[in-house]
């Protein structure tokens, strides 16, 4: 476990050395859809972590963002984001992160984020605890929503559907402390694990924006499951991640919205 974990650090810390080396002068921007953004940068990242895992871990299936789909029998998953906040990222505002998870039979068992700004380096082992730059992280203890502070984000399908968080983004808002957009799904999951947040919602996130994070979340001592309290499937998720204190009241506010 060890050189997986050193592994994943590794990757992390290189290919998030390359994104902040590079922010401000990504040339060549291209659309997935009206707003779904992905730059040259994205795939750069991700070409760094896949061949530092195929050289030590050439038999292990890889699930990457932008290109890399393998499949290989190997009970070993890896689950990459490699540029998590690309519309941030795209615009040069310096919020953003690698984010690597690795799957064991199913069950993820390694996550880690690497934030270059602020060179912050987010690490759960599962059963082992969720540390940040070595130090031992733990969720907020507030136990009201009305004294929280809640993160989200919008799909990048909001133009074309109602199912876009505008309705719960309002309930919440009149409710909290406030509501914060930071435009980066993994580092809103560290940032519940860190204390900073107190919950977290959002509608229709991929496997690799929430792998590792919703690890760092559990091993913190937080709760991360689907708007109903279900357990996370990982992919099309509508996830809720919270201090666990107010996970029952932020699943009401849900409750009251469209999903
Ligand atoms: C996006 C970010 C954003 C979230 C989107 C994600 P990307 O990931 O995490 O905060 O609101 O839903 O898709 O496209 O920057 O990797
Ligand atoms: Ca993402
Ligand atoms: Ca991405």
């Amino acid at each position: 476990m060890e050189s997986l974990k050193a592994l994943a650090i590794q990757a992390a810390r290189k290919a998030g050395q390359v994104l902040k080396d590079r922010i401000g002068r990504t040339r060549r921007i291209d659309y997935k859809g009206a707003v779904n953004l992905v730059t040259e940068m994205d795939f750069r990242s991700e070409r760094i972590i896949v061949s530092e895992i195929r050289r030590q871990f050439p038999e292990h299936a890889i699930l990457a963002e932008e290109k890399v789909q393998e499949q290989t029998g190997s009970p070993y998953r890896w689950i990459i984001d490699p540029l998590d906040g690309t519309t941030n990222y795209a615009h040069g505002f310096p919020v953003y992160c690698v984010s690597i998870a690795l799957e064991y039979g199913g069950e993820i068992i390694l996550g880690v984020v690497y934030d270059p700004s602020r060179e912050e380096l987010f690490v759960a082992q599962k059963g082992k605890g969720a540390r940040l730059n070595g130090r031992r992280l733990t969720v907020s203890k507030t136990s009201r929503l009305s004294k929280s502070l809640l993160a989200t984000g919008f799909p990048y399908d909001l133009r074309e559907t109602p199912i876009n968080n505008f309705d719960h983004f309002r309930n919440f808002a009149l409710r909290t402390h406030a509501v914060r957009r930071c435009g980066s799904a993994a580092l809103d999951l560290c940032n519940v694990a860190a204390g900073r947040f107190d919950g977290f919602w959002e509608m229709k996130l991929g496997a690799w924006d929430l792998a590792a994070g919703s690890l760092i979340v559990v091993e913190a001592g937080g709760k991360v499951t689907n708007f109903e309290g279900r357990p996370l499937g990982l992919d099309g998720s509508h996830v809720l991640a919270s201090n666990r204190r107010i996970h029952g009241e932020m699943m009401k506010i849900l409750g009251m919205g469209k999903t």
